[in-house]
């Protein structure tokens, strides 16, 4: 048999990704033992494979088939625009994709002025600003603590996600539009999915079971 490989995000959803998965009874606690150092970890008892990636590569890694399997934020997913089934709503991770700045902002995005966007998904920002909203924008790329942006006067406004708000906060800054629910999503290989059918639906099965019993 063939090993199957899943590819995890590191971060701060590889911990309850790997709950989920120890509980449908896929198991590599390996992968989480902070003093390693190793990039890539092996059951051989399940013919299985797991390793950790940056968020954004994870989608890759499936697309090509280095991996069958990926768990990748649906923002990813989407700025990411990858060939690849996404499967499965796992229910963790779960937060929004917003349009945020200073409350006096709110007015530049009903009078469709050309304003600047500060993202690190300008894929996702383009298409919510030019198809959604119908609103010409100037985007501009980051890497991270994005809110920085509109304080510095660097944009307008941004687009990022945000979970508990507290980043938002505590910098004076607010949600001015939802853009879309985000959550962390099972992915697969197009072609993984035809030759291990039966194997990756019966994983699927058991990570959905555990979904529903976690009442996700
Ligand atoms: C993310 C996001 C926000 C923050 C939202 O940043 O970009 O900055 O979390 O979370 P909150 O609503 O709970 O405050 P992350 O921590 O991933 O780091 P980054 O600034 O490098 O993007």
């Amino acid at each position: 048999m063939e090993y199957l490989t899943i590819a995890l995000t590191k971060g701060r959803l590889a911990k309850t990704t790997m709950a989920m998965l120890e509980k449908a009874g896929i198991s590599c606690k390996e992968v989480l033992d902070p003093d390693t150092r190793k990039l890539i970890f092996q059951n051989d008892d399940l013919k299985m494979r797991f390793f950790l990636a940056k968020g954004p590569d994870v989608p890759t890694y499936v697309e090509y088939g280095a991996a069958d399997i990926g768990i990748s934020g649906k923002d990813i997913i989407m700025e990411e625009g990858r060939n690849i089934y996404e499967v499965l709503d796992l229910g963790i991770g779960k937060c929004r994709m917003c349009v945020c700045g200073p409350k006096e902002a709110k007015d530049l995005l009903s009078h469709y002025e050309q304003i600047r966007v500060a993202t690190k998904y300008p894929k996702i920002a383009k298409d919510y600003f030019y198809n959604a909203k119908r609103q010409t924008v100037e985007i501009i790329k980051l890497n991270g603590s994005i809110e920085l942006s509109p304080i510095v006067g660097l944009s307008d406004v941004i687009v990022d996600i945000v979970e508990t708000g507290s980043t938002l906060k505590q910098n004076g800054l607010c949600v001015l539009e939802e853009i879309c629910p985000i959550s962390a999503r099972m992915i697969v290989n197009q072609v993984s999915m035809r030759m291990e059918n039966e194997r990756i639906i019966t994983l699927i099965k058991a990570v959905e079971k555990v979904v529903r019993e976690n009442g996700n």
